[in-house]
């Protein structure tokens, strides 16, 4: 068993590159399945939940060529099965896009129930609404999905809620399908708007990512022959602008986005943080105690639930009482209560949590219960006073490419130790 030891505190400074997106590298990969050829994916984030894509693909027929440690060639020309091994797909979240692309590609696919981290219920009801929409038939059986279709049919298809994964996956069904698919109510995020300008260089025909209505029509072929970089990680440079707020600290991230960054920047703003942008770098600073704000999490441009743990430290420390809503996962508020152990007065009932500002935070054995509550974990240990030691590292290593290097670079005193 592997845990990080973080000694504290200690003030972040200096520069950080943001690597590559995972939410939109997770969704890429699958979407590599519409094209009958090759190309070539560049700044993907070296994390296990690319290791785990690349397996899935490569279980399904694709060759994979890793020609760094960020890139990689794909060759889905023969896809040689439509059973996608259930032990792989049901550990992570994101083979839930298999289902889309399979359809599209093979007219079926066998793909075990999604896994991912535990944040309450995450049904898949408006994904398999979306494809039942365009012909398909879907049944789920003992924890395996089995969906076919002979030839999808584009359809307008209403989400009862934003979901990011059904914008998506409805998304990827549509691409091959015949006729137009018109998604309203769709998620907007950058990897959603990421995931359309990939398969649009691939020779699809999708409009309006980034809006609320998204229309594809459908084409016969996806070319291939081509490279793409993915977009810069929204919530790792998020996560590190939080960073430099709790810690007193003043970090330049590289390789951002600041578009993407506007509601994280307005808190940083409001709670006495400094925010310089540069367009595709940003500087963040804060040389004094956080002041209390308020926050509810919302689908984009709003403030991301992915931040909301690492937000949460922030307000730990802040002068004053501060309140959150959590309003897209039923149980994202139980890293509050390993923060308590370290010394926070947060109480949580629900979705809400009243954060009570405290001076300081003290060292402590804490447990990651998800990938968001680890990136929060190694924030509060490097405010905090003495050793923090942090367990449960699967989790963050899911989403995070070397976070300890990339702390270490930046002042932090935390090593990965082997027990
Ligand atoms: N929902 C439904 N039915 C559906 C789909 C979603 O009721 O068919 C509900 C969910 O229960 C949730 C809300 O809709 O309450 C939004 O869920 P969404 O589908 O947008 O989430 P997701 O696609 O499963 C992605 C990210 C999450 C991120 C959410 C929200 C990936 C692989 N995961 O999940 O990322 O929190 O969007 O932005 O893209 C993370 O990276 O730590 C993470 C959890």
């Amino acid at each position: 068993m592997e845990k990080l030891v973080v000694t504290g505190p200690t003030s972040l400074k200096g520069e950080v590159t943001i690597s590559g997106a995972k939410n939109a590298a997770v969704a890429i990969l699958p979407a590599t399945l519409l094209i009958d050829g090759i190309c070539t994916i560049e700044n993907l984030p070296n994390i296990s939940d690319i290791k785990i894509s690349c397996q899935i693909l490569e279980a399904l027929g694709a060759k994979i060529k890793w020609n760094n440690k960020n890139s990689i060639t794909i060759d889905t020309t023969n896809i040689t099965t439509t059973k996608a091994p259930l032990d792989l797909t049901s550990k992570f979240r994101a083979s839930y896009y298999i289902i889309g692309a399979m359809l599209s590609r093979m007219g079926e696919i066998e793909v075990g129930m999604p896994g991912g981290c535990k944040l309450g219920a995450r049904p898949i009801d408006q994904h398999i609404k979306g494809f039942e929409l365009q012909g398909a038939t879907v049944t789920v059986e003992k924890g395996t999905i089995y969906a076919k279709a002979k030839k999808l049919k584009g359809s307008p298809v209403y989400m009862d809620i934003v979901s990011v994964g059904a914008t998506i996956n409805v998304m990827l069904s549509a691409v091959l399908a015949e006729g137009t698919t018109i998604i309203d109510n769709a998620a907007k995020e950058p990897h959603v708007v990421d995931v359309a300008n990939f398969l649009n260089t691939m020779g699809a025909d999708i409009r309006g990512a980034g809006t609320d209505v998204i229309k594809i029509n459908g084409v016969k072929k996806l070319h291939g022959n081509a490279t793409y970089s993915v977009v810069p990680d929204q919530i790792e440079a998020g996560t590190f602008m939080l960073a430099a707020v709790a810690t007193r600290g003043d970090l330049l991230l590289k390789n951002c986005i600041t578009k993407h960054l506007e509601s994280i920047t307005a808190k940083i703003v409001e709670v006495g943080g400094n925010v310089e942008d540069y367009g595709d770098s940003i500087r963040v600073w804060c040389n004094k105690r956080p002041n209390k704000a308020n926050i509810k999490t919302l689908p984009y441009p709003g403030f991301p639930t992915d931040l909301q743990p690492q937000m949460g430290v922030v307000l730990s420390i802040a002068n004053g009482s501060s309140i959150i809503n959590e309003s897209i996962w039923e149980s994202r508020f139980q890293y509050t209560e390993e923060l308590n152990k370290m010394g926070a007065k947060i109480t949580a009932q629900g979705k809400t949590a009243f954060f009570e500002g405290v001076k300081k935070l003290y060292g402590a054995p804490v447990y990651s219960s998800d990938l968001r509550a680890g990136a929060a974990l190694v924030i509060a240990g490097t405010v905090a006073e003495g050793t923090t030691e942090i367990y449960n590292l699967e989790h963050i290593d899911r989403g995070y490419e070397n976070i300890e290097e990339k702390f270490r670079k930046i002042g932090a005193k935390i090593e990965r130790v082997k027990e």
